[in-house]
Order: structure tokens, then sequence, then C-alpha cells
């Protein structure tokens, strides 16, 4: 059993000290916003992730705590987290609030009579364990790294949505330290963690692996948009066809023991879409291509995946524009808000501008989305987007239909298309549908 403080209770922190106090720790979860201390000493977590409601009511007021207090909690832990939010502001990655919780931290060290580690989880650009936080925590405490206190970094690689049981069953852990003090008490808390393999590095190394990772997935789905626009182009190939011939090599979908294939799941970023979304892919890219060129080493690659990313949305409009000559006054429907299914996230999803660039172009929207209505409703105004109840509601009187978002009830929008409304028009954003069913198809990479 360890003593732990967490720093920032957003998505990551919070799940990071639930799943650390389910595990047996003492867990002091903190933050600045007195509101959330107290949704969370209530189980009451701020938003919404699947089984976190369960683990806070078993774990909280008991090895649980959230709290306002840094000072007092970096006294009371031996280790502390620092899972803060590192936004890109449009330029580069915005550290102000890691640097922030690092003052707050060098303070509390101050006082501390023992040896305490600092441990960076915000995903933040390499060299910012060392050459931003570390600096900070010395100067304010008056202490010396590698002595009296340690910094370490352990990035997460948790997917919004499974992000409990991504962290109780990790594909990898990496542990980011400069001294051996700091890697064994890492070590220590990962210990639980049988079987799973351990990268054991420097901090800018495993800073670096989590870019690496978030880019590789980004690059693929740029990869394969550019294909299937191609696809599209040349005519009368399918993308989707061309996707299953390149997921079948044994690169992708390797034999097992038993003579059998599996599909990596990999293969499943590799697929034609409107494009990717969230709070990570973009942002992480974007400032992995800032920080690279800050550092005189330019990333077309990478600036490429953006640019394809940032063009992709724009293909649905243009099928559209194979059935409308104008789309003023034309009724669309917009199936699907969140990024991705399963959230009502709408961070940089591909929605946004596909609803942008349709009323500037003068169409009558409608939306559906299972769970994220109420987030459009921050961004757009009911003169400009009306919401459904229900996807039969989305779909009647639509001349268009645009499916943006691969939520698994809209398997059925071929059958209440045909039932409803045979003349719409479907433009299937995610290729989940299969183009036989209906007479007005049109998908991305057709
Ligand atoms: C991502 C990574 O998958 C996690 O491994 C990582 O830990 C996390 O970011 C993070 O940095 O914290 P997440 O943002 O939850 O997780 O999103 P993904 O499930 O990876 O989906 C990304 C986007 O790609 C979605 O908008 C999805 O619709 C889109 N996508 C996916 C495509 O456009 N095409 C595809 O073929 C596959």
């Amino acid at each position: 059993m360890m003593r732990i403080s967490v720093a920032g209770t957003g998505y990551v922190g919070l799940v990071t000290g639930a799943c650390l106090a389910s595990q047996g720790h003492h867990v002091l979860c903190v933050d600045t916003d007195p509101k959330k201390i107290d949704e969370i000493n209530a189980a009451r977590p701020p938003f919404y992730e699947t089984g976190l409601k369960s683990l806070l009511e078993k774990t909280i007021g008991k090895n649980l705590f959230a709290t306002t207090n840094l000072h007092e909690s970096i006294l009371d832990s031996e280790i502390t987290f620092i899972t803060v939010g590192t936004p890109f502001d449009g330029k580069e990655i915005d550290l102000a609030y890691v640097k922030e919780v690092s003052v707050q931290i060098g303070l509390a060290l101050k006082d501390k009579p023992g040896y305490h580690a600092v441990v960076v989880k915000s995903t933040v650009v390499p060299g910012t364990s060392d050459e931003v936080v570390l600096p900070i925590l010395e100067e304010k405490s008056g202490k010396t790294a590698g002595r009296d206190f340690g910094v370490g970094m352990n990035p997460e690689f948790l997917t919004e949505g499974q992000a409990i049981a991504d962290f109780m069953n990790p594909d990898r852990i990496v542990l980011g330290a400069n001294e051996e003090k700091t890697m064994e008490i890492l070590s220590n808390l990962y210990s639980a963690f049988e079987g799973v393999p351990i990268i054991r590095t420097n901090c800018r190394t495993a800073e670096m692996i989590k870019y690496a990772s978030n880019a590789l997935l980004a690059l693929q789905i740029s990869y394969a948009n550019e294909i299937a626009n191609l696809c599209s182009a040349l005519g009368s190939i399918d993308a989707v066809d061309v996707m299953k011939g390149v997921h079948s090599s044994y690169y992708l979908s390797p034999k097992t023991g038993d003579g059998s294939r599996i599909t990596a799941p990999i293969a499943s970023f590799l697929e034609a879409g409107c494009g990717f979304g969230g709070s990570c892919l973009p942002k992480d890219v974007k400032a992995l291509i800032a920080h690279g060129e800050k550092h005189g080493n330019a990333m077309p690659l990478l600036n490429a995946v953006i640019e394809t990313n940032r063009r992709q949305p724009m293909e649905v409009i243009r099928l559209l524009g194979k059935h409308f000559s104008s789309l003023m006054n034309v009724r669309i429907t917009i199936l699907g808000l969140s990024f991705k299914p399963d959230t009502d996230d709408m961070r940089e999803s591909p929605a946004i501008p596909i609803i942008q660039a349709l009323l500037e172009r003068g169409a009558i929207l409608k939306a559906y989305d299972p769970v994220a209505g109420h987030e459009a409703r921050k961004l757009f105004q009911s003169d400009q987007l009306s919401l459904c109840e229900t996807l039969e509601e989305a779909i009647v009187g639509a001349d268009g239909v645009v499916l943006v978002t691969r939520w698994g009830q809209f398997r059925y929008v071929p059958e209440l298309i045909t039932k409803m409304n045979p003349c719409a028009v479907l433009v299937d954003g995610r290729r989940m549908i299969d183009k036989r069913l209906l007479s007005r198809y049109e998908g991305i990479g057709l």
C-alpha cells in the first residue's frame, strides 16, 4: 500500500486515482475547483466514464479522498502525479497548468522532510519534465532533484469510454525517471500488474512514447482517408474492399497457434471515414509538430496528416453535391455528433465543420445523437440545428441524411429510410452501412 496524491481531477487524474484506490492504495485527489471536489466526495463523477461511479462508491471516504489542499496532500503522500490539462493554444502546447501546479508542489516540498517522487502523467512534449517541471520544483523548494526529491514521467494510455478497463488491464507500462529512487517507487506502485511489459527509460523518452503512439494512429487514419479519396476520384474502386484486402495481410491479420486468423485492432484505424477528432489525437499531433518545428526539425508527414484530416469532413459535402446542385433550403439530417461512439464528447468532432459548412450553404438542419445533443446545443442555436429525440424523427422528411459517427444503432438506418423516406440520399461518413441496401447511397471512398 502506498500513499499517493494526484494533482488534477480531470478525466485522467480521477480515473487514475480511483483505480489506484481500488487496488488498496491511499489516494488523495486534488483539484482547485471546490465544486468538483464536493461532487467527487459525494461519489458523483464530474464527467461520464464507464464504471467510474461504482468505483467511487466503493472507495470514497475509505481510502480515496478528494480535497482542494495540495500542500497537505503532498505532506501526506510519498508520490504525487501531475494530471492537469495540457491544451493546444493554437500555436503550441500550453504548459500553464503544469507550471502552476509545479510551483505549488515545489512550495509544499520545501516543508516536507522526507524524499518525494513527483511524476508527470499529463501528456507533455519531450523535455517538459526535465526542463520545465524539475527546475520549478528545485527553485520553489530550495531542494535538489535526485537527492531530496525525484522527477518521473508515466504517460497514460487510456481510451475514453473504456478508461477504467484500460487502466486495470494495461497493454504496457512506461516508467520514465532519471534516478533510481523514483524508478523504484514507480516500479513498486505498478508491481501489481503482472505480465505487463514495462518499459523503463528516461523522462524524455517516456514523453515521446506517448506522442509517437498517438501520432501513429492519426497517421493511419489520414492514410486510409487519402487512399479512400483517390478510390473515389478514380472510379469503380471501393475503398472498403481495398481496405479489406489490406487488412488481410499477415501483418494485420496474423495466424494464431491453431491456424485461425485474427485481425489486429490497429486495422480499425485503417478505414475510410470523415476524419478523426477528440481531445487527444488532433491536439497531440499538432503539439508534436509545433515542438519539432521549434527545434528546427520539420515534420512534413504529420503536417500532411493534419491537413488531410482538416479536409476530410468536406468529402461529405462533395458527395451531397452529386445529388443537389444547391443546398439552399435542402433538409439535411446529421446522424451522430460526438467524435466517436459511446461518448458525448464533441471536441474536434468532424460533425462541427460539417454542420458549419451546411449552414453556410443554407441547408435546413436536424440532428440526432444518442447522447451528445446537449453538447451540440452549446455550439449551435436551435434555429441553426434542431435536435431530434429519436432516429425516426431525424430521418422523416429529410432530403439527405449524413452519417457522421459510428454509433451501433445506426445499423438500422437503411431499414428506416426504406420504410419512412425512400427518396432520401444517405451519405455514409463512416462506411458502416452496406451500400447495396439503398439505391441512393453515397460513401467516402466509393
Ligand atoms: C486516443 C488513443 O486511441 C488512445 O490510445 C490514447 O491513449 C488517447 O487518445 C489519449 O491520448 O489519451 P481517443 O481519443 O479516445 O483515444 O480516441 P480513438 O478511439 O482513438 O478515436 C480517435 C478518432 O479517430 C475518432 O474520432 C474516430 O472516429 C476516428 N477514426 C478512427 C477515424 O476517423 N478513422 C478510423 O479508421 C478510426
